[in-house]
């Protein structure tokens, strides 16, 4: 088997469908072996069946991959330690974990429960965070051993966490979250060998339904979910070690940066100011920043993209 992960262990939470599974079959295909975790829950979360993450697993195998199912619930420490452990048992080692798993609950502020914001930041932040907990801890022991650790976590976020989505505010606050995961976690890990990086991705699936520009037309399907895969596999090569705390658009034949928080205008006295002198600073302050950018339209999905320097160099 050839490919940019050859005799890499990879780790891919909600693999059963949508872009988890993209991502499985492509490191599989790349050369990886991929622990395919997947509970089968509905696009909320409810209930469980293990039939995605085991017809994921069929699928590497027929090709000629390795691959082995694990159903464990990623939103618990107890269920990301057990993946964690289904990785090195089965297959001696872990080099990549990509944190993929997702469930939607979408409400405005006023009408949102508690239930609903505790299920969809379990799922998306604290499963994140579990996951990269336990590998972190691997990878450490291994570098503490002397053994080499060329490690990749992969996060996922989301345009809405970038930019904000009314009616998505769970959501939103927790790729938000993951996006300062990614950049703590890429600075905690570097010592030890590791990247941290995440990915917007933008794709046709069950949880994606209904959104704009996802339609399949004519020629390139822009949101077919395997898209968004090469530059997972990428990542998760030992060829991406000198990327790290970076966050890529993705969708469709664009690939991208974003651009995170920075200083912006600002203006400085030498005492603390006055209330009543504000109103004279903020508002210049306000016009002289660039408008914040907006969710939609993602890009990738649109087709006005492909114009950069690494576009060109591609297409020639
Ligand atoms: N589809 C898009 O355009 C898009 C855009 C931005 C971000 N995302 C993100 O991409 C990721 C994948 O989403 P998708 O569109 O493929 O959705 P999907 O619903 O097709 O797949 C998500 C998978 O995660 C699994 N899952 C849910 N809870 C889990 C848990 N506790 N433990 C383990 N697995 C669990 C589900 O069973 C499901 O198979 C999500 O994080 C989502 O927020 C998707």
């Amino acid at each position: 088997m050839s490919g940019v992960c050859v005799d890499r262990v990879a780790v891919v939470t909600g693999a059963g469908r949508g872009l988890g599974r993209a991502h499985a079959l492509e490191l599989a295909a790349q050369g990886a072996a991929v622990v395919v975790n997947d509970p089968g829950v509905a696009v909320d979360g409810t209930g469980a069946t293990a039939g995605p993450a085991q017809d994921v697993v069929a699928e590497i195998e027929a090709g000629g991959g390795r691959a082995v199912a694990d159903t464990s619930d990623i939103s618990t420490w107890a269920g990301a330690e057990r993946l964690i452990t289904t990785a090195l048992n089965t297959f001696g080692r872990l080099d990549v974990v990509v944190n993929n798993a997702g469930i939607t609950r979408d409400r405005m502020l006023f009408n949102l429960a508690e239930d609903e914001w505790n299920a969809v930041i379990g799922v998306h932040l604290t499963g994140t965070a579990a996951m990269s907990r336990f590998a972190a801890s691997y990878f450490r022991d291994e570098s503490k051993a002397g053994r080499a650790v060329n490690g990749r976590i992969i996060n996922t976020t989301s345009a809405a966490g970038l930019y904000g989505n009314a009616g998505q505010l769970t959501y939103s606050a927790a790729k938000a979250g993951i996006l300062n995961l990614t950049l703590t976690s890429a600075l905690e890990l570097a010592r030890y060998g590791v990247t941290v990086n995440a990915i917007a991705p933008a794709a046709r699936t069950r949880m994606s339904a209904g959104a704009p520009g996802l339609e399949q037309g004519e020629g390139f399907d822009r949101a077919d979910p395997a898209n968004n895969s090469p530059l997972v596999a990428w990542l998760a090569s030992a060829e991406s070690s000198a990327v790290t705390g970076r966050v890529f658009e993705v969708g469709g034949g664009y690939v991208g940066l974003a651009d995170g928080w920075s200083h912006g205008a600002h203006a400085e006295i030498d005492r603390r100011w006055n209330a009543d002198e504000l109103g004279a600073v903020i508002p210049g302050l306000v016009q002289q920043s660039p408008a914040p950018t907006t969710c939609f339209p993602i890009p990738g999905l649109v087709g006005t993209v492909g114009t950069g320097p690494a576009a060109q160099a591609a297409s020639r």
